[in-house]
């Protein structure tokens, strides 16, 4: 068939590599086939599931689990995080090439996955595969621990000063003495970017995510959303932010960290509501639009969300449109114009913070491997369409 791309713009597949899909455990907030639509409208044609699941992704036996729950569902190409705990040390290591990397939670999160103590983080640090990147949620468990004590759970009022800093360093200079690949999930701070930027200068082989979320929103936006705004890490200063662009060019991915929760859990009190926003559906949106606004390029947008993560999770078959990969494309219109609801939302819990935000630039069709597979709002394929991703190596 010929395919009529005129005034279109032609993009690889996007590639979010940090994503919830709730499956197994919490399917009332998103599945596999509801959080991989969402990602398909969104113009995501392969994403990285995290395991703070129900089990959670951190034996043999509950990846066997997910990936069956995955092949059955899902609707766009998949990979998943093992999640490392204080005794899986040997095995994750054993498992490590049917993965895309590790996920570490120095600082806890949705879930119960959790490893603050120096010596198992760094046994994991030596023993996984060093080429296959440890991806770190470090956020500074003890400042969480002392503020939660003082009952200042509401990030509005007791943002910890060095939420992050204390936890980062720490696993930058493990990273450095165990030479391995360590990526930052979320990085939200001025102070953050500092340390990557010096720590990339001195060799060290670390790597950094942004979100949208982070990017798009800071703590004025949070007291206009309330409990929907709450987030791990929060949502940062105007000054944090502006440092997030400031420091766009050492910024090696932009993930969206997806993290899908019900109306229902967000209305409950502050101090109940869980943390996370959605994010795989907006994400390449918010981009186009701000690519519109020329603040930043097409090329460096497609350079952190198709390039650099394929390299990064070695991801054999995807990245830039090229003979050797799968033809995930998706067809923008960079001139049409429309305003992002919660209707539009495919994920389970039906809401974005971005309801309300004027875009120009629209996802028209997207291809997983040579298939058309969502057309101007239809999603054209079946449960199970989706395959898993293949590893470099
Ligand atoms: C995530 C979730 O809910 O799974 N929440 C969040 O606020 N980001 C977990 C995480 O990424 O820390
Ligand atoms: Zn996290
Ligand atoms: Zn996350």
């Amino acid at each position: 068939d010929v395919i009529d791309a005129e005034g279109l713009l032609v993009l690889p597949g996007f590639i979010d590599t940090h994503v919830h899909f709730r499956d197994p455990g919490a399917t009332h907030k998103e599945d596999f086939y509801t959080g991989t639509m969402a990602a398909l409208a969104g113009g995501v044609t392969t994403i990285l599931d995290m395991p703070n699941t129900q089990p959670p992704t951190d034996s043999l036996p509950h990846l066997t689990e997910k990936a069956a729950i995955a092949g059955s569902k899902a609707v766009v190409d998949y990979g998943f995080y093992l999640g490392a705990t204080d005794t899986n040390i040997e095995e994750a290591a054993t498992i490590a090439r049917e993965v895309a990397a590790m996920k570490l939670y120095m600082g806890s999160s949705t879930g119960s996955l959790l490893v603050t103590e120096f010596s198992p983080i760094y046994r994991h640090f030596s023993t996984f595969p060093l080429e296959k990147p440890i991806v770190v949620h470090a956020e500074d468990e003890q400042s969480l621990k002392y503020f939660g004590a003082l009952g200042l759970q509401d990030h509005n009022q007791a943002r910890p000063p060095v939420s992050a800093q204390i936890a980062l360093s720490r696993a930058i200079a493990i990273a450095e003495k165990t030479g391995r690949r360590l990526h930052v999930a979320h990085t939200t701070t001025q102070r953050e970017m500092e340390l990557i930027h010096e720590a990339k200068q001195k060799g060290v082989r670390v790597t950094c995510e942004v979100t949208p979320l982070h990017l798009f929103l800071n703590e004025e936006d949070q007291h206009r959303l309330g409990n929907f705004g709450k987030v791990n890490p929060p949502l940062r200063s105007k000054s944090d932010q502006a440092a997030l662009w400031r420091y766009f060019n050492i910024v090696d991915t932009i993930g969206t960290d997806h993290a899908p929760h019900t109306r229902e859990e967000k209305e409950q009190p502050y101090s109940k509501a869980p943390s996370g926003m959605t994010g795989v559906q907006t994400m390449l949106p918010l981009l186009l639009n701000a690519v519109s606004q020329g603040k930043v390029s097409l090329e460096a947008v497609i350079e952190r969300c198709v390039v650099n993560p394929a390299e990064i999770f070695g991801l054999k078959t995807k990245g830039a449109l090229q003979v050797g990969k799968d033809a995930d494309i998706v067809l923008v219109n960079p001139e049409e114009e429309y305003v992002i609801s919660n209707e539009q939302i495919l994920s389970r819990c039906g809401w974005t913070p971005f309801a309300g935000t004027h875009i120009k630039g629209k996802i028209q069709r997207v291809f997983v491997r040579g298939n058309l597979a969502y057309d101007q709002g239809r999603v054209l394929v079946q449960p199970g369409s989706g395959k898993p991703v293949a590893y470099q190596g």
